[in-house]
């Protein structure tokens, strides 16, 4: 079965986007490592990007009509604005895990509000990279 793995806005430019934040580590790398990650545990990997909102929401339905095992959303800035992206999660089946590269609750006052994180059933965070592989290993737990 299939994970799937959605990344919102601004994340296509990892590896050179504010560094000292977010590392220079690229979201291609993460896709490899996050493809490499899954295989151990018997589970593949969708891996996708977008900068639209509504894209996102799309996805999201199409992970449910895909009865995906579960859906690890990086939401980027639409976490602390989107109640479409939560209104989505909610309404689908698969089990949705919310990663960050960065520790949101340690940034900003205006990141510290997340809409996805009320119907995610788990939150990684802080570890960049390592977000990514813990929620995959999480999936695999559940
Ligand atoms: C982020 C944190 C968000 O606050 C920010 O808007 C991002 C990336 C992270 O992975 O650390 O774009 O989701």
């Amino acid at each position: 079965t299939t994970i799937f793995i959605f990344n919102g806005p601004n994340l296509n430019l990892l590896g050179t986007r504010e560094p000292e934040i977010y590392g220079t580590t690229t979201l291609a790398e993460i896709d490899a490592a996050c493809v490499a990650k899954a295989r151990e545990h018997g589970l593949s990997v969708d891996f996708r990007q977008s900068n639209h909102e509504g894209v996102l929401v799309d996805w999201i339905h199409q992970a449910h009509k895909a009865k995906a095992r579960a859906i690890i959303i990086n939401a980027a800035a639409y976490t602390h604005t989107s109640i479409a992206l939560l209104d989505a999660a909610k309404a689908v089946t698969p089990p949705v895990i919310e990663v960050h590269l960065s520790d949101p609750h340690t940034r900003e006052e205006f990141r510290h509000k997340s809409y996805i994180g009320e119907a995610a059933v788990a939150c990684f965070k802080g570890k960049g990279l390592q977000s990514y592989l813990d929620a995959i290993d999480a999936v695999a737990a559940l």
